[in-house]
């Protein structure tokens, strides 16, 4: 039977997310930047993991009590099980043991996947960024998420 585990990620796992990302998106993020990132003391990266195997990820940023999720993804092969509802929800928890007030994250508007997991976890759509994203060009909807007390 497969042991799963989320655990909070360090410089060692960057080739890890590199390879979640190249599968997941058409600009993956530069092996500098993920450095940089797991690096910063205003950051925290969660990974999900399946017998010692990262098959998912997320990044979560903050600038005083305000909270981003900056990334998210599941390997192609370990989507819909429930995944990224766990590691978004961890990164939840972490926010509201840290202090934050909120989380919030862009989405494509065509990204039905990612925005019905942010509704399905109280985020609600609070703005949209017009042709925030290219290649193709499409507007990003803004989602927050509040954190209760
Ligand atoms: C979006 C993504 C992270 C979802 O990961 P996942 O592990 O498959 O999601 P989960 O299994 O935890 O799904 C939780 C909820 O999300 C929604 N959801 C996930 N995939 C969905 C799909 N293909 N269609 C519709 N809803 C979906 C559902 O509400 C689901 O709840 P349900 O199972 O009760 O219906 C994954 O599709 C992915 O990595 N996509 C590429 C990268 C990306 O777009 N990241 C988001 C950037 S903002």
């Amino acid at each position: 039977m497969s042991v799963m585990s989320v655990k909070k990620l360090t410089a060692e796992h960057i080739e890890d997310i590199h390879r979640i990302d190249l599968e997941s998106f058409a600009h993956p993020w530069s092996q500098d930047t993920l450095k940089t990132l797991l690096g910063s003391d205003n950051a925290c990266c969660f990974g999900y993991f399946e017998d010692d195997v990262m098959v998912g990820y997320v990044a979560l940023e903050w600038v005083l009590d305000e909270g981003s999720i900056t990334n998210l993804a599941v390997l192609r092969s370990h989507r819909r099980r429930g995944i990224a509802e766990e590691l978004v929800q961890k990164a939840l928890d972490f926010s509201r043991e840290t202090g934050l007030v909120s989380v919030t994250l862009e989405v494509r508007v065509s990204n039905h996947p990612a925005v019905s997991l942010y509704r399905k976890l109280s985020f609600a759509e609070v703005g949209k960024r017009p042709g925030y994203y290219s290649a193709p060009v499409e507007d990003a909807l803004l989602m927050t998420h509040f954190i209760s007390k």
